[in-house]
């Protein structure tokens, strides 16, 4: 575990195993770097000639024993042009020098970051999007190797320096703010990392009952208490699996008695064959992340409670596998779930995140929240839309979804809104049922949100689908190959901002 503190001080009185300075494009230090240069034996400008440093942004340059410092290593960190930095720049830097010092065998080092100008950014921002880079950079998911890929000292201490001793306590407020986001995002990359025959709907509901306050109530309910309560969309895609399935009820009430809840809604799919229409073999392995939604919502109640956040919050995560057992779901049955005045006709079994999710929106509903959000890797039509680089966001509520793209753009958890025109809703009309639940070819993401729009009656709702930006198998500059943990930094953002 890696340990993070803010401190204030010179470069050249650091005793750690390395320092990180900024170097701006034209080999231009920044304040930290001229008064190491000034308390030393100006060693800097002619290393920057003789190796050739430019200041890059991402580059770095590592010296041995500077004459002059406590610090076995100075690290130069090309930051590029100042104008041009962002937030996520300076996380992005932050998780490029962690990771190569933590390859490096140094174990306390500082970061001298803060000084540089972020347009419309406070230190405590800076501070936190410093602290957030370095834990999601260092994030690994080795826990099934026995010979690590590559072994080294981890690094153990890292100290972000901020300019003087009056700035330590909103710093010390925005670093807790940074572990608890990063804590929760990491936690839900472990549920989306874990294989399928471990991370099953129980072993969902049994990391949903670990997480502990005195302000959250968890409930996981098993397969008779779902026939019970009648959630029979859920249990159809059950049908197909030896495995039980589970709904489980987040309840943290953290604001007001008595005020209307944020609902959050995940999907908990722990493995997504297809059903009976089943899926090609190619990539099918990563249907194991089809729970990406659910981990979202468990990391997003993970960093809430750490952070005692005054809000009232209700998560509810219907979960199950997607197989072929005999008495699977088929294409052609008619449904009927929780909410009883829908019928719906499945033509593809393998559209079974909007049926699992009918459920617990019309359950969420009828608790009465202030608003829904969803998260869901529902469609392959949203990869090929967005990419990687934005999640899908659709859904009824304005001011939700203006409020959600503001919080996008400021975490750099991105979202793209598509449209729902109602002209969509057309595609999703059966000729035997009320609904079906493929629209054909075209406009899948959205097709694929009109059919989950008929389940959420009048409340504010918005739809996340996270299906390109959940995981990543090529890895990126701030999360190793795996789950991502879309989705944690933009709500923790995006209910931060409702109560301050
Ligand atoms: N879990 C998948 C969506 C998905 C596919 C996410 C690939 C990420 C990568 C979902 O359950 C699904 O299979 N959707 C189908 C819907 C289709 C049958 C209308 C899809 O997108 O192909
Ligand atoms: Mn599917
Ligand atoms: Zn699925």
């Amino acid at each position: 575990m890696i340990e993070l503190n803010v401190k204030a001080g010179h470069a050249h009185q650091q005793c750690d195993d390395a320092v990180v300075l900024p170097l701006l494009e034209e080999r231009k230090l920044t304040e930290s770097g001229k008064a190491l240069q000034e308390a030393t034996a100006k060693v800097l400008p002619n290393f920057l000639k003789k190796f050739d440093c430019m200041g890059k942004f991402g580059s770095s340059r590592t010296l041995y024993d500077v004459e002059g410092t406590d610090t076995q290593r100075v690290m130069l960190l090309g930051v590029g042009d100042e104008k041009k930095l962002s937030l996520h720049k300076l996380r992005v830097l932050a998780s490029k020098a962690a990771r190569k010092l933590d390859r490096s065998g140094a174990r306390d080092v500082s970061l001298f970051l803060t000084e540089l100008n972020v347009d419309g950014a406070s230190l405590a921002d800076k501070v936190q999007a410093i602290a957030e880079g370095v834990e999601l950079g260092l994030y690994r998911f080795d826990k099934y190797q026995h010979k690590k890929d590559d072994q080294h000292r981890d690094l153990r201490l890292v100290s972000i320096m901020v300019p003087s001793k009056a700035d330590l306590e909103q710093s010390e407020a925005a670093l807790k703010r940074a572990r608890a986001v990063s804590a929760g995002t990491n936690f839900a990359r472990d549920l989306s990392n874990e294989p399928g025959n471990v991370c099953t709907p129980e072993f969902l509901g049994d990391q949903a009952a670990a997480l502990t306050h005195a302000k959250l109530n968890v409930t996981v309910m098993d397969k008779a208490a779902i026939e019970a309560a009648g959630f029979d969309a859920l249990l159809a895609v059950n049908q197909g699996s030896a495995k039980e399935p589970r709904f489980i009820i987040l309840d943290y009430k953290g604001g007001k008695e008595g005020a209307a809840p944020v609902a959050l809604v995940g999907k908990g799919l722990t493995f997504d064959a297809g059903g009976i229409s089943i899926k090609p073999g190619a990539q099918m392995d990563e249907m194991k992340f089809d729970m990406c939604g659910s981990a979202s919502v468990l990391g997003i109640f993970k960093a809430i409670t750490a952070m005692n956040l005054p809000i009232n919050v209700l998560g509810l995560i219907p979960s199950t596998e997607n197989l072929l057992g005999s008495a699977a779901y088929k294409p052609g049955d008619i449904l009927v779930g929780y909410k009883k005045d829908i019928t719906i006709e499945i033509q593809n079994t393998d559209a079974e995140g909007r049926i699992i999710l009918s459920d617990a929106l019309a359950y969420a509903v009828d608790q009465k929240p202030a608003e829904i959000i969803d998260f869901a890797t529902l469609t392959g039509a949203c990869v090929v839309a967005l990419g990687a680089h934005a999640t899908g966001l659709l859904g009824t509520g304005e001011k939700l979804k203006q409020d959600l793209k503001v919080s996008g753009d400021h975490t750099y958890d991105r979202v793209w809104e598509l449209p729902m025109h109602e002209e969509y809703q057309e595609q999703i009309k059966s000729d035997i049922a009320d609904i079906r639940n493929i629209g054909g070819r075209d406009a899948g993401t959205i097709t694929a949100a009109c059919f989950l729009s008929r389940f959420v009656g009048d409340v504010p709702w918005a739809h996340l689908d996270i299906a390109g930006t959940a995981w990543n198998m090529k890895g990126n500059e701030i999360s190793a190959k795996g789950g991502t943990g879309a989705g944690v930094r933009l709500i923790v953002d995006y209910l931060a901002r409702k109560v301050s």
